[in-house]
């Protein structure tokens, strides 16, 4: 009878399915690091995780029992895939289920910077009525550029249109016909739009070739006043770089829910004016908890079941 480990918190309607899952038995044990995490995951067929865990190399060598690891969200860089092939181990994800939660956080990011919603409620708990210090933007009419047409950067595209913004794109998949349709300016780079976003959101996994694909070079191409948002992966932007970009006036605003390093507890720009930084809120919200988890259980009780 096929075992499998659950490594993160997972919502009570995906263990109700691992309990309701023919032939299949389950133990949740979370918090496992190093040699506890290795051998744990050396007497199960297959694993569930989010993001707390960090399958490397050294803990998925030399397991030649686990036949699937199903990462219940849509970044899969907390696993060394190139390992887990090399010890016959089929990573799958679960990218539909935190589509729209990721995509409500971004633009909700996008509002709260426009309008100080952060700084504003803390000049209130510190007993200040301030309400000439918290001149906001309107975002209606104004330019979001969106980087990565995916799933999830499609998703904030229609919201910004629901919210009358200009919507650019950048992603090197689509072709200026497909976007056009969508309502949204397909731009041969990132650098071409960069002049023209007042916003600019990115949708990309972090990759070699999205790390710190904004730095010193396109905050100096970038709109004055921009306002910059990452609800993707933290190192696509130089966190330098921004820092700098506030503090020179250039930027206006940047809101980050991701970091180089998570748990972040340290950016150069927590406490910086124009910034609101959540701590990987994107996809945390019931709905998308919920469906991640059913995703990821059907997934991998079909992979132990049969194969497929
Ligand atoms: C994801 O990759 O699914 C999101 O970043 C959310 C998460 O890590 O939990």
């Amino acid at each position: 009878m096929p075992s499998v480990i659950v490594l993160d918190d997972l919502s009570q309607e995906g263990l109700d399915l691992l309990d309701a899952a023919p032939g299949i038995t389950y133990e949740v044990r979370t918090g496992l690091k190093g040699a506890e995490l290795r051998d744990a995951l050396r007497q199960f067929d297959g694993a569930i995780c989010r993001s707390g865990v960090k399958l490397t190399a050294d803990i998925l060598e030399g397991n030649t029992r686990l036949r699937a690891v199903v990462r219940a969200g849509v970044g899969t860089d907390n696993i060394d895939k190139d390992a887990a092939t090399r010890a016959g181990i089929v990573v799958m994800n679960t990218p539909a289920g935190n589509t729209i939660s990721t995509a409500e956080h971004a633009i909700a990011l996008m509002l709260a910077l426009s309008r100080n919603i952060a700084p504003a409620y803390q000049s209130l708990v510190e007993g200040r009525w301030d309400r000439k210090k918290f001149m906001g933007a309107q975002v209606a009419g104004k330019t979001l550029g969106v980087v990565g047409l995916g799933r999830i950067g499609l998703a904030v595209a229609s919201r910004a249109h629901g919210l009358e913004m200009n919507v650019l794109g950048y992603d090197p998949f689509m072709t200026a016909e497909q976007a056009g349709k969508l309502g949204i300016e397909l731009l041969p780079s990132v650098a071409d739009m960069l002049p023209r976003v007042d916003y600019l959101t990115v949708h990309t996994p972090l990759t070699e070739e999205t790390k710190n694909l904004i730095s010193d070079a396109q905050i100096e191409q970038i709109k004055p006043g921009a306002r910059l948002i990452n609800a993707a992966r933290g190192g696509i932007y130089d966190e330098a770089a921004l820092a700098a970009g506030l503090k020179s006036g250039k930027l206006a605003g940047v809101a980050l829910d991701v970091y180089p390093e998570e748990p972040c507890t340290d950016s150069p720009l927590f406490g910086m004016e124009g910034v609101c930084c959540t701590p990987h809120l994107g996809a945390s919200t019931e709905e998308a908890q919920t469906q991640v988890a059913v995703e990821a259980v059907e997934l991998l009780s079909a992979y132990l079941n049969t194969g497929a």
